[in-house]
């Protein structure tokens, strides 16, 4: 793999083997650990949207991987001013041996691997979050032992970048994904064509999706960028919400992810995300070792 762009880039065996590689650097790690393929380096993390969880598991990580992480908040650099992401990757491309991009456009990341010839990841794009998603399949390998013959319900905004990423997951490897969300949140038309026959399911219907659901999981209804639409969304996708009535309607057994931040009793009610608080900050932790699976890949494939 030379650039992480999105699941869409990915294959079947290319994915198996990312999460394979996390289990085993998560059931390595420690303190004294040796194995520093990343020694040397400097790995630079632009940023044009918050994180918490992003930011923070790259710059362990690569430090874990003997790499300075260089955090580049583009309010401080001159992208931020207008420098076009060619010019930035082109300078960055001769100094730095990665690098790690949040922003709004799909192409800006792709531009900058282009330009910059140096190993790209997508920290999340208004298209797809592909960090997120491999943590994800690493928590339901640990719980559910595997993603095969499951099924993943996602409610709420079906268009976003996770239900995005988590289509191109379920076309991938095979599983069946139910994408609950009103007609206003489904995923875009345009979208669908791009996707092909797939297992993914798209409905408004919350009980047809959580049937039989092995996965149920969320995300904001606002994501970055989209806070002129608060008002609207929150009411458009109030009845698309993940509560104990919904797990009722799953399979015995499901877990309950968020990929975080949560907002309470919006997208998911207080008491459920604190009495599966143990499932969700697995997958939280668990972008550390999947991140870091991708951080040895792509440095293994230069
Ligand atoms: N889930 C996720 O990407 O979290 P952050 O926005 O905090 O990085
Ligand atoms: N869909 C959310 C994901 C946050 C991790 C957003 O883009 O804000």
């Amino acid at each position: 793999m030379k650039n992480l762009l999105g699941i869409e880039q990915l294959d079947a065996d290319q994915i198996g083997a990312l999460i394979e590689n996390a289990e085993r650097l998560k059931s390595e790690r420690s303190r004294t650990n040796t194995f520093r393929p990343l020694e040397g380096e400097t790995w630079a993390l632009i940023f044009t949207k918050s994180s918490t969880r992003t930011r923070v598991s790259f710059e362990v990580g690569l430090n874990e991987l003997g790499a300075l992480p260089m955090f580049l908040s583009s309010a401080d650099i001159q992208l931020g001013r207008g420098e076009p992401i060619k010019d930035t990757a082109r300078v960055l491309g001769r100094m730095v041996h990665g690098a790690i991009i949040r922003t709004f456009d799909q192409t800006d990341v792709e531009d900058f691997a282009t330009y910059s010839g140096i190993p790209t990841i997508n920290a999340l794009t208004d298209e797809e979050h592909p960090c997120q998603i491999l943590a994800d399949l690493l928590t339901m390998k640990e719980r559910l032992g595997g993603w095969e013959g499951k099924k993943v319900a996602f409610f709420g905004d079906g268009d976003c970048n996770m239900g995005r990423s988590w289509a191109w997951a379920s076309k991938r490897l095979g599983f069946e994904l139910a994408i609950a969300a009103p007609p206003e949140f489904q995923p875009a038309q345009e979208f669908c064509e791009r996707l092909g026959d797939s297992p993914v399911t798209i409905t408004d219907d919350v009980e047809e999706a959580a049937k039989d659901a092995d996965v149920l999981y969320t995300d904001t209804w606002i994501s970055m960028g989209k806070e002129d639409e608060s008002a609207d969304r929150v009411r458009i996708l109030s009845p698309y919400q993940i509560n104990d009535d919904v797990v009722f309607l799953a399979n015995k057994g499901a877990i309950v992810q968020h990929c975080l931040p949560a907002y309470r009793d919006k997208e998911i009610t207080e008491k459920l995300l604190e009495s599966r608080a143990d499932e969700i900050f697995q997958q939280a932790e668990n972008r550390l070792h999947a991140q870091k699976a991708v951080l040895v890949d792509l440095a293994q494939s230069r």
